[in-house]
């Protein structure tokens, strides 16, 4: 259960959390410069998992290759993926792609402006949609993103994992509840900063917190067990071998990944081992070599890869056209969204 606060506690609230975002908030970021609906829309997106820093040239090269939703609609989901290539969790590249075509095509290239509607598309979840209309529209409604759930879980004092159902409606009641009628864009902005500069998860600056005053987790001291965490489990661990077959050009073999699941839609290494690889792909190999495994961490899972290198006898014709399966000269393969640990085990076998 969350704390009892009085009435005044909302206008309150948001007053203090407001006068501190004036002087202390993030004003200089891209996506708060010509704002646009569609420029906040590629940042939440962005945004979602990945930090500020990270994301900022990103967006910027994105923005500026794609400047508006009808550019990002009318362009090929490879040139999208390959400017997303290094920000991870893809799914979202590729649900942009298709929301900007469903605007497109539907919306007369505008991203429309309820929350009802925006929800609707690919990739917009409750806490994304209200924080693009409170940025670009003006429109007064309650966010809960990752830093949001953080400080309102210790603010509050809600107990339980953030996860389940029943913390997350007392979490979204309560970010409604804290929520003014004026400033929509600054006191979005301000949530989020305050989580992203104050409200860290280790060692927050309760010092430098304007709403210190009243938070039940200082007061109860208790900031440390909030927001609680679901009963911790080790992380999984899954092995596979990856190939590297390389023609006498020095043309790698790349295979294009399933649409869903890790690194989907990207092209990659065939995830097999050199002699499956050969047989499967009828190659025949001149030598192969055991390169040195290396791991990827993902959010729900450590993947050990472990390449080989399957020096191919001669031009490698086995592998018809129209497969998912293509040759790459170095040249082009630097082109593609490749996965960045495949990239970087690429660009260190050529530099060896
Ligand atoms: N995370 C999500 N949206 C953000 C924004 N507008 N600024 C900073 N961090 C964010």
């Amino acid at each position: 259960m969350a704390a009892e606060f009085p009435a005044k506690f909302s206008a309150e609230f948001s007053g203090r959390l407001l006068a501190w975002w004036d002087r202390h908030g993030r004003k200089d970021l891209p996506w708060q410069q010509q704002r646009s609906a569609y420029r906040v829309w590629v940042s939440e997106i962005m945004l979602q998992q990945t930090q500020v820093t990270t994301v900022i040239p990103y967006f910027e090269r994105f923005c500026r290759r794609f400047p508006g939703i009808q550019d990002l609609a009318d362009a090929s989901l490879d040139e999208v993926l390959s400017l997303w290539a290094g920000l991870g969790y893809y799914a979202r590249a590729r649900n942009l792609h298709r929301a900007a075509r469903i605007c497109r095509d539907q919306y007369n290239d505008e991203l429309p402006d309820t929350l009802e509607a925006l929800q609707s598309l690919p990739g917009i979840g409750r806490s994304t949609a209200a924080a693009i209309l409170s940025q670009a529209h003006n429109q007064a409604h309650a966010i809960l993103d990752g830093n949001v759930k953080r400080w309102l879980t210790r603010h509050r004092g809600i107990h339980g994992w953030p996860g389940k159902t029943a913390v997350l409606r007392e979490l979204w009641q309560a970010a409604e509840a804290l929520l003014p009628g004026r400033r929509p864009p600054d006191y979005t902005q301000a949530q989020m900063d305050l989580g992203a500069t104050v409200c860290l998860r280790r060692k927050p600056k309760c010092g430098a917190c304007p709403v210190s005053d009243d938070c039940y987790a200082l007061q109860n001291d208790c900031i440390e067990q909030l927001p609680e965490r679901r009963n911790a489990k080790p992380i999984p661990q899954r092995e596979t071998a990856i190939t590297i077959a390389r023609d006498k050009h020095g043309r790698i073999l790349l295979q294009r990944r399933p649409p869903t699941g890790i690194w989907g839609g990207l092209w990659s290494l065939p995830e097999i081992g050199p002699d499956d690889c050969a047989e499967q792909l009828g190659l025949r190999g001149k030598s192969e070599h055991v390169l040195a495994p290396f791991q990827h961490t993902f959010s729900h899972f450590r993947l050990l890869l472990q390449p080989y290198l399957l020096e191919c006898a001669e031009t490698a014709t086995a592998v018809r056209s129209g497969t998912d399966l293509q040759w790459f000269a170095p040249s082009e393969w630097r082109q593609l969204g490749l996965p960045q640990p495949i990239k970087k085990l690429l660009n260190d076998l050529e530099n060896s």
